[in-house]
């Protein structure tokens, strides 16, 4: 085969109501249901070039990346690899406009690019939902950075159906999240360990049944714009997430002082009249959710919080693409 390139932007997306657990940790598929918008502004953008080299070579950021970095992108060129019958090596190259491994999804965006710039670049034409499976391989939550706007990843039966969908446009809401910023170090324990251990909190089992109440409370609200409702359930949502890490064996404990701070105010804010509401993944950076039109307010508020040391705001992102 010639060498044949491909370019990709993903965005990161922010969970509303989360997954933690997979019942395949393999094929990453999860044991609940997950809605989440993308994040406009934010952005990877990979390209993947098919050579005769011999063997895969992974640039992220200008650095080259060896070890598990590079194994868990060889395996998803490796799928594409097989799909499209080819045997050739890859030359990756990805940057990121955001801090990586600090709780902004930063591989769901870098396996959502992976995915459309491989596939395309091997000569594929694959489906959203099957790109959407591709990348879900590499990291659970770039199954979401694949459609547009708000998007739901459901569970499925079987490996081929566990895949996300736009459950509404990037345009249906206008929608900000501020991520206050109060550590951009890498985090000690990512996701696919967080994953393992997930079953061995006791609270677990309760998470999980209850997914499908707060699934559904949560499209509501997205498709019928209620924030207040929102709020209400992606704040829940996230605390029963975190209260399954903090209950797990070894225990995660994620929160700094200032993410707990940050909580306090949000729910301060609320009750006198600024729509806000908090949710934060698998780091210790809190991801405030406005309307639109107070992001500005919102952002300032959060400047001014000590142990805040930034603050980035994005809107509703639209779908990984190529360029
Ligand atoms: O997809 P992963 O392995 O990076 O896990 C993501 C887990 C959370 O961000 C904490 C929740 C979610 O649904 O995105």
């Amino acid at each position: 085969m010639n060498a044949t390139s491909a370019t990709a932007i993903s965005h990161p997306n922010i969970a509303f109501i989360k997954y933690w657990g997979n019942r395949d940790n393999e094929l990453r598929l999860p044991v609940n249901g997950s809605i989440s918008m993308n994040l406009d502004g934010l952005f990877t953008r990979t390209t993947v070039s098919f050579t005769s080299a011999k063997a895969d070579v992974l640039t992220i950021n200008s650095d080259q990346v060896t070890g598990k970095g590079l194994e868990r992108v060889s395996y998803i060129l490796d799928l594409v690899r097989l799909r499209a019958g080819i045997n050739d090596r890859a030359e990756v190259t990805s940057e990121n406009n955001f801090p990586a491994g600090a709780g902004i999804a930063s591989s769901a965006a870098a396996f959502a690019a992976l995915a459309v710039a491989a596939s395309k670049a091997a000569g594929l034409d694959l489906s959203e939902p099957e790109l959407s499976v591709l990348a879900r391989r590499g990291s659970g939550s770039a199954s979401r950075s694949v459609p547009a706007g708000f998007v739901e990843w459901k569970m499925g039966e079987a490996e081929s159906d566990s895949y996300a969908f736009s459950i509404a446009p990037a345009n249906h809401w206008n929608l900000a999240d501020c991520v206050a910023i109060v550590n951009a170090a890498h985090k000690k324990t990512g996701s696919t360990e967080g994953h393992a251990i997930a079953r061995t909190s006791p609270l677990q089992n309760a998470r999980v049944a209850d997914a499908s109440r707060r699934l559904e409370i949560c499209r509501n609200a997205i498709l019928n714009k209620d924030f207040d409702a929102f709020a209400n359930i992606i704040e829940h949502d996230s605390d029963m997430m975190h209260s399954v890490m903090m209950t797990s064996n070894p225990p995660l404990m994620y929160w700094q002082a200032a993410t707990v701070e940050i909580f306090h105010l949000v729910r301060e804010w609320r009750a006198s009249g600024l729509p806000v509401g908090y949710t934060v993944d698998a780091g210790a950076n809190v991801h405030v959710l406005c309307l639109g039109e107070y992001k500005t307010e919102v952002e300032k508020r959060l400047r001014e919080i000590p142990g805040v040391s930034n603050v980035l705001v994005a809107g509703v992102g639209g779908a990984a693409r190529t360029v």
